[in-house]
């Protein structure tokens, strides 16, 4: 059967695939996430090792847990750790269901299986294990595994499980469990672990060391048979099947905690939610399609030509579609799309600059969450101002919850300051795209106490120039540096931006403009420094990366990386790394692709020109920049070339893959190389009516997707270099 456009396969029990798939099938609802792990887990891969991780660079270390990890994640739900800092917690595990066969405990690794495979639906959400068992009694077993956490029901896990006796007889012992005894990235959160039944129903409540409390519940459910509590606060329950029998049992879970903002918390809550009859699969199983079904209506692509392009693109928007919250604005969207424990859950600029566009030209109401985000944690940068000795407010490289730096590494913690002005940059985006001044004028806080910031931390010389030391642009290779291109170029837009929202609260809410208190002389001094800050450029006009670029020493990667398919900055040391002129990742090539009416083709190919033979793409935020500027430029191939790099970033499983969690980001850039690269659009402060000058690859006979802009809807068709603008309701 030929795998439709909207299905992710697996189809061979692959032990060194496993965790990649773990990641790759991750199912959530914005509320709750879980990874693709097996029901029964794997006998081989214990969850509950303790050992010390350390803050290693996420892009170079060697990961544990190689065979499997599993993964329950609330967002916002967080503990303390000793050095990775706050950390995005995993959670008891709710999907634990074991099944003996005539005493043969089921696991992938030991029994012998037979026609494995699982997919994901990306239409539904729903995720479908089907084997056959070839039990050590002799009775084949057909066994269906299905499972879905519910776009409706946002806390609530649904999951069936089928099992026909194809030949033989046997007696079936089915375990259901929730594991608590699960660890974060090595460590125990809990700082309180209560693990009860009741009802029958498994109830688990753990606090974290963070005090943030979690209620997991979950109830079995069979036609014909009865689960048992037992001791353990397990159910069991046990039934003999004859050949050509079956028979299905239906699990729900569900979750609450201390942080949920409506209908308070608790056990009770959760029976109420689970209190449902053994027939309801059907039922939820609809309501949770159509949810999802009007998410697909709005944000689906379609490509004609190349099924390859539209599969991995689906399974970006999927990911996409199930990490940000619709209804939460006290968290962002975590590097790993809350599919996994590498960078621990922290909050990075990927949100303004990957994951925002996606959400603001499809999902304004998400989007807006996403920014206020970094209103709620004004009060978290003023802090980290305050304790780095500035005034203003500083927003940190790695956020918390509650918008403090939680950067386990100095280099990136201290220097990588340009997040700052990112975050006036998504502020200003969000506002160009959905005209809500409203909320622009309540982010004006964030504008001036930046701005203060920025003021306080350049260097004002004696010559009157101005300048920004001692920082990290986009390319983290460059550890530390004077003039990031990038980083000053980023100040003056939000400098700039600054004057203008303070102009326009003068003139429209004169109250709001006075409490501000701003006078006249921090108004001159933003402009006098968005006006000096400089951004230099090479002799032959190039914009420098940063003073003395050209004075670090040559890579050579020719001698020191002749293995490309592993991380340039896993083949030297940090300390050559820091001295030679690798970049890992776009850095001066970030300003022509947010600025495309900024710079001509000419410039674009000249900066191209010096920086790519540079640029090792370590970070799998580079490669879809690069296919953006390439589409750009009309230059389909190499668009093409990096555009697959994208996708093969979470589906390439040989490369890690999506092992470690989702590379969230690069799922909005792969979205924004159709948006913006192959279709050409400007973004909405640079044409506030959509403008496409599109590009297609080679093959790609069309292509059609919608998009909101000002609160009006579009769907917009693209054959050859012809856009079809339609308005819709
Ligand atoms: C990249 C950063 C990015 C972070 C989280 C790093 O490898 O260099 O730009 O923000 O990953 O995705």
């Amino acid at each position: 059967m030929e795998p439709s456009l909207f299905e992710l396969w697996e189809t061979s029990l692959d032990p060194a695939t496993t965790k990649h798939y773990e990641g790759a099938f991750a199912q959530g609802s914005g509320y709750l996430h879980i990874r693709g792990s097996y029901e029964e887990g794997l006998l081989a891969a214990g969850q509950d090792e303790e050992y010390m991780r350390l803050p290693a660079n996420v892009t170079i270390e060697k990961p544990r847990h190689p065979r499997s990890k599993w993964g329950t994640y609330v967002p916002g739900v967080t503990g303390n750790h000793p050095l990775l800092r706050e950390e995005l917690v995993n959670l008891p595990n709710p999907l634990v269901f074991r099944v003996a066969a005539d005493g043969e405990a089921l696991d992938m690794d030991a029994c012998r299986i037979k026609g494995y495979s699982r997919s994901l639906c990306l239409r539904n959400g729903v995720l479908t294990r089907e084997f056959l068992w070839d039990t050590a009694s002799g009775a084949v077993i057909a066994c269906r595994y299905e499972r879905f956490v519910s776009q409706k029901r946002r806390s609530l896990i649904v999951q069936r499980m089928t099992y026909s006796v194809v030949s033989g007889k046997s007696i079936l012992h089915f375990t259901s469990d929730i594991d608590e005894k699960v660890k974060t990235n090595g460590y125990n959160h809990f700082a309180e672990t209560e693990k009860d039944s009741a009802g029958c129903r498994t109830q688990v409540r753990v606090k974290t060391d963070n005090n943030d409390t979690i209620w997991l519940a979950s109830t079995a459910l069979g036609k014909g048979i009865r689960f048992q509590e037992t001791e353990n606060h397990t159910l069991e329950s046990e039934t003999s099947l004859q050949e050509g029998e079956s028979i299905f049992v239906l699990k729900l879970s569900a979750v609450c905690t201390s942080r949920d903002q409506e209908g308070g918390a608790g056990f009770d809550k959760l029976a109420a939610e689970l209190a449902l009859p053994e027939d309801s699969w059907k039922m939820l199983f609809q309501e949770n399609q159509n949810e999802w079904e009007s998410l697909w209506e709005q944000a689906e692509i379609q490509i004609e030509g190349d099924e390859e392009a539209q599969r991995a693109v689906n399974f970006s928007i999927y990911h996409l579609l199930r990490s940000a919250s619709q209804t939460d604005d006290r968290i962002a969207v975590c590097a790993k799309g809350f599919a996994g424990e590498a960078y621990f859950g922290h909050f990075f600029w990927d949100t303004e600059l990957y994951l925002l566009p996606f959400f603001l030209y499809n999902f304004p109401a998400t989007a807006k969450n996403l920014t206020a985000f970094r209103l709620r944690t004004l009060e978290g940068a003023k802090q980290n101002a305050r304790a780095y000795g500035y005034s203003g407010a500083r927003y940190p490289w790695e956020s918390s919850v509650s918008g403090s730096e939680q950067c386990p590494n100095w280099q990136y913690a201290d220097n990588e300051v340009h997040v700052t002005a990112d975050v006036i940059f998504g502020i200003w985006h969000y506002y160009e795209a959905t005209g809500d001044k409203t909320f622009l004028f309540d982010a004006a806080p964030v504008f001036t106490e930046t701005a203060r910031y920025w003021l306080d931390r350049v260097e004002y010389r004696d010559d009157g120039s101005i300048h920004l030391n001692g920082v990290m642009g986009p390319d983290e290779y460059i550890c530390f540096c004077n003039d990031s291109a990038y980083t000053n170029s980023m100040v003056k837009f939000a400098l700039e931006r600054t004057l203008e929202v303070l102009g326009m609260l003068e003139q429209e809410r004169p109250e709001a403009y006075r409490a501000l208190g701003v006078s006249q002389d921090f108004l001159d001094q933003v402009a006098l420094v968005s006006e000096k800050l400089p951004v230099l450029t090479r002799d032959d006009g190039t914009i420098l990366q940063c003073e003395g670029f050209e004075q670090f020493e040559e890579p050579h990667f020719e001698r020191f990386w002749p293995d490309r398919s592993k991380h340039f900055g896993a083949c030297v040391s940090q300390e050559r790394n820091y001295r030679v002129k690798a970049l890992k990742q776009a850095d001066v090539l970030m300003l022509p692709y947010l600025f495309p009416a900024k710079f001509s083709e000419e410039d674009i190919r000249k900066a191209m020109a010096y920086y790519l033979p540079y640029t090792t793409h370590d970070s799998s935020l580079s490669a879809i920049i690069h296919s953006i500027l390439f589409a750009r430029l009309g230059d389909r191939v190499q668009a093409m070339e990096f555009f697959r790099r994208g996708l093969d970033i979470d589906l390439d499983s040989s490369a890690g893959g999506a092992a470690e969690g989702i590379h969230i980001a690069n799922c909005g850039g792969i979205w924004q190389a159709v948006v913006f690269g192959f279709a050409g659009m400007l973004p909405a402060y640079e044409s506030k009516t959509p403008s496409f000058s599109p590009n297609l690859p080679d093959g790609w006979k069309s292509l059609s997707f919608r998009i909101v802009c000002q609160g009006r809807k579009y769907r917009i068709t693209i054959r050859g270099t012809q856009a079809e603008t339609e308005e819709i309701q």
